[in-house]
């Protein structure tokens, strides 16, 4: 909320309850004119109906007025129309908690720093803290069993965009890893296209048309920068190998032509704020789903 708006709306709270106050004084106070307490009012409705002056008791008075102390109070203690007294903000209690955390935990993580990553992933426990890991920070992208979906990779399955060594795994996790595939649609029109995925189609082994293959193998120059000139792709950009039948976006000829088209453009985010500990056992978890 922007301190306009904060001030707006503390004034106008602060209004309503003043308001508020003055509307309990106002109905609790004796009228002019008014019979004693316990009495019959001399008003009548509908020809036989009348009233006794029955104030409210008085108890009750005073939790309403309790209640209008109880929130100038706060209004006072807390941010509102000043800052507040005790100096409480969200800022400062979110920072508060992260560092008792940080104090509790650090310790857990802490006990494992130091030792490779292919050691870590030997070991049981040190597993188990990274699947725990896992299953805060990464399961919304990966799936609780890593194994990806269309688009977020399979992580269990050793094969790798970027690297699958324990520095490329977190290099991964650290900076994040952005994949852009541009849309080739315009350059190769839709029969430049058909081909072209005719011809990938083959490196993983389906048989396709002869023509066209050959048609595609030339078309296939475009692409052989970035994914290789035998199409096993590059891990400094992530572009995929093409020839393992092992897929991201999906393998079916409809898939990869909608991939050539319009391209695709894959993030993964950066997750350095973890910090080292938690982001080597993230990685020795990850490893270990290929290395068993
Ligand atoms: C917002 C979604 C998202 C989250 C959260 C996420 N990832 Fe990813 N991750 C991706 C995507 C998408 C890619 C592939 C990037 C690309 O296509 O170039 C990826 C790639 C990777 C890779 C590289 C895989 C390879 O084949 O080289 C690793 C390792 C990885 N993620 C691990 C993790 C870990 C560990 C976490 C949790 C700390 C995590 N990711 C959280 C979306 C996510
Ligand atoms: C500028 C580099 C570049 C060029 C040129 C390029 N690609 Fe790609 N390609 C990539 C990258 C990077 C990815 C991974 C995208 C991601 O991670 O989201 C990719 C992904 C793909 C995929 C998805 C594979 C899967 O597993 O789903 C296919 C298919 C593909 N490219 C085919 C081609 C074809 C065919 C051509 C030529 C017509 C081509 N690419 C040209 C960089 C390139």
């Amino acid at each position: 909320m922007s301190p306009v708006t904060m001030t707006i709306v503390a004034v106008v709270t602060l209004l309503n309850v003043l308001a508020c106050a003055w509307l309990i004084w106002w109905t609790a106070r004796r009228q002019p004119g008014e019979v004693a307490e316990g009495e019959v009012k001399d008003h009548v409705w509908d020809g036989d109906l009348r009233e006794r002056n029955n104030p409210m008791p008085r108890w009750w008075l005073i939790l309403f007025f309790g209640t209008i102390l109880f929130a100038l109070a706060y209004f006072l203690l807390y941010p509102g129309v000043v800052r507040g007294t005790l100096g409480w903000s969200e800022d400062r209690q979110y920072r508060d908690e992260m560092q008792r955390a940080q104090r509790q935990y650090a310790p857990i993580y802490t006990a494992f720093a130091g030792r490779s990553i292919v050691d870590l992933a030997k070991d049981p426990k040190a597993v188990a803290l990274g699947r725990s890991l896992f299953a805060t920070n990464c399961i919304n992208c990966h799936g609780s069993d890593a194994r990806g979906a269309p688009g977020f990779p399979d992580l269990t399955d050793n094969d790798w965009l970027y690297g699958g060594t324990p520095e490329d795994i977190v290099k991964s996790i650290t900076f994040g890893r952005e994949g852009v595939m541009p849309p080739l649609g315009a350059a190769l029109g839709p029969q430049g296209v058909e081909e072209v995925v005719d011809y990938v189609l083959t490196l993983s082994g389906h048989q396709e048309p002869a023509d066209k293959v050959a048609a595609g193998r030339e078309r296939f120059a475009l692409c052989a920068a970035c994914h290789g000139p035998d199409g096993k792709g590059n891990p400094v950009i992530g572009s995929k190998n093409l020839t393992d039948d092992i897929w991201l976006y999906g393998g079916s000829a409809a898939t990869l032509a909608k991939t050539v088209t319009e391209g695709r453009h894959g993030k993964m985010p950066a997750h350095q704020w973890l910090g080292d500990d938690k982001i080597r056992l993230l990685a020795a978890y990850v490893y270990s789903l290929s290395h068993p």
